[in-house]
């Protein structure tokens, strides 16, 4: 369910240079208004199914899924509509995602954040697969939560999403994922994910046709 801006006027300045980004969604969630600029440039650049319904989850959820405080990273995190909620909710959130797409992710939170009284968002490079041990050792970096929505569609990257999710998944964390279904391919990954974390849906959307799965990594 796509959410109403609850102010219908707001202002919001494109900053010079990103002539690029064509539109901005209004969203209302934990009681703020948040701003989306998007473009068309890259799967990133827009708010997709899972983001929303995993933020409509989380603002209806806090006793359940309590943030507050709360190391999260978020994976894949696009326009940062879903970091900018979990930060609203009280956590330290680190989102990432590809080079390309940082950009638009700093400018959404950084607007958004700004004169804001919660945990500073971190903004960083991370490519599934990529330089983990290197970019997040494990001894210096744990978090309580993965967040992750509609990272999983057609691309060549899910064995590599899959590495990363096994990575962070240390004891303690909870994987919170929510993803559209579309193909069969959807289900074989919720599969192979089923075979690294103990794995329960915790709500549908049928409007959006997304499902919400909330995981613990199996320990040996
Ligand atoms: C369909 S978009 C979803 C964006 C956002 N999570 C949302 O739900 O609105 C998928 C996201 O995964 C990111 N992504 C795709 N392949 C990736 C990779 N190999 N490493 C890191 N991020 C990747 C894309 O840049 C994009 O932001």
């Amino acid at each position: 369910m796509r959410k109403e801006p609850c102010l219908q006027s707001f202002l919001f300045l494109l900053e010079e240079g990103s002539s690029h980004y064509f539109d901005k969604e209004h969203y209302c969630y934990a009681g703020c208004q948040i701003v989306i600029q998007e473009s068309i440039e890259n799967f990133g650049a827009v708010v997709w199914p899972g983001a929303l319904a995993l933020c409509q989850y989380l603002e209806s959820n806090q006793q359940e899924i309590d943030l507050k405080d709360k190391k999260v990273l978020e994976l894949g995190a696009g326009t940062g509509l879903v970091s900018i909620v979990a930060s609203l909710l009280g956590a330290y959130v680190t989102a990432t995602d590809l080079p390309a797409v940082l950009e638009n992710l700093k400018f959404n939170i950084s607007k958004n954040m700004q004169n804001m009284n919660v945990h500073k968002t971190e903004v960083r490079k991370l490519v599934w697969g990529e330089d983990l041990d290197q970019n997040f050792p494990k001894s210096k970096y744990h978090y309580d939560f993965i967040v992750a929505t509609d990272v999983v569609y057609h691309h060549a990257a899910l064995d590599d999403l899959l590495t990363t999710m096994a990575y962070f998944g240390q004891p303690g964390t909870v994987l919170l994922w929510a993803n559209k279904y579309r193909f069969s391919t959807d289900f074989e990954f919720l599969e192979k994910v089923n075979n690294i974390f103990n794995t329960t849906l915790i709500a549908e959307f049928p409007e959006s046709n997304v499902k919400l799965f909330k995981g613990t990594i199996k320990e040996n």
